[in-house]
């Protein structure tokens, strides 16, 4: 068996799935445990471009997708492995699919169902396309996006099993992923920090 300590390929590790997956709040915990700093991609988009999400939208959905493609690539390109949290959305775009491809980058995709999610997604205002149908827009998009989702996907991390099996199911989530991730010989499982630490 290879010693996983000594054949780790840090790479970037993109969280992708819909909204309401957890990607924001799970990927800050798979960061904290294994030592990266995390980058939410809509915060970042506002804090780069000083403009809202929603302001974004204002100017249509391609507007915002051109200017999230441009950021998704930005961040990809620095020399620093991060965790990111994508939007939703950046797998709608071909370029980025095609990123999240490439051996620097690991995806995760947190998938739900269309039902479960639109059960727990909360309206906020960086998510115009929420309309008061959540379960509608849900369904839409989870039809529209689930190929992309597995597509780019290294690996796909069921989220419903974790909500039912009681309490802090993000951390539960965070802790899978970072087991997948070590699986893929990303991460160094001397270096994991115990969840203990941060609950
Ligand atoms: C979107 C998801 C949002 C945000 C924007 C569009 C989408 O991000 O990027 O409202 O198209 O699914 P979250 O998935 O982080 O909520």
């Amino acid at each position: 068996m290879p010693d996983a300590g000594t054949d780790v390929r840090a790479t970037h590790v993109v969280l992708v799935g819909l909204m309401g997956s957890g990607k924001t709040t799970v990927g800050k915990k798979v960061a904290k445990l294994i030592g990266h700093r995390f980058v939410d991609a809509d915060v970042e988009i506002e804090a780069r471009t000083g403009r809202s999400v929603a302001s974004w939208f204002e100017d249509g959905e391609p507007a915002f997708r051109a200017a999230e493609a441009q950021l998704m690539e930005d961040l990809l390109a620095e020399p620093e492995a991060l965790v990111i949290g994508a939007g939703g959305g950046a797998v709608v775009t071909e370029s980025t699919r095609r990123r999240l491809r490439e051996g620097d980058v690991t995806a995760v995709y947190l998938h739900g169902t269309p039902q479960f999610l639109a059960s727990r997604v909360q309206a906020k205002a960086h998510r115009p396309l929420l309309t008061d149908d959540p379960l509608m827009v849900m369904q839409e998009m989870y039809d529209a996006r689930d190929g992309w989702y597995r597509e780019v996907a290294d690996v796909v991390v069921e989220v419903l099993p974790h909500h039912e099996a009681g309490e802090k199911p993000k951390w539960r989530i965070a802790e899978q992923v970072v087991e997948e991730l070590i699986d893929l010989h990303v991460v160094d499982p001397a270096t994991v920090a115990s969840p203990e630490v941060f609950r």
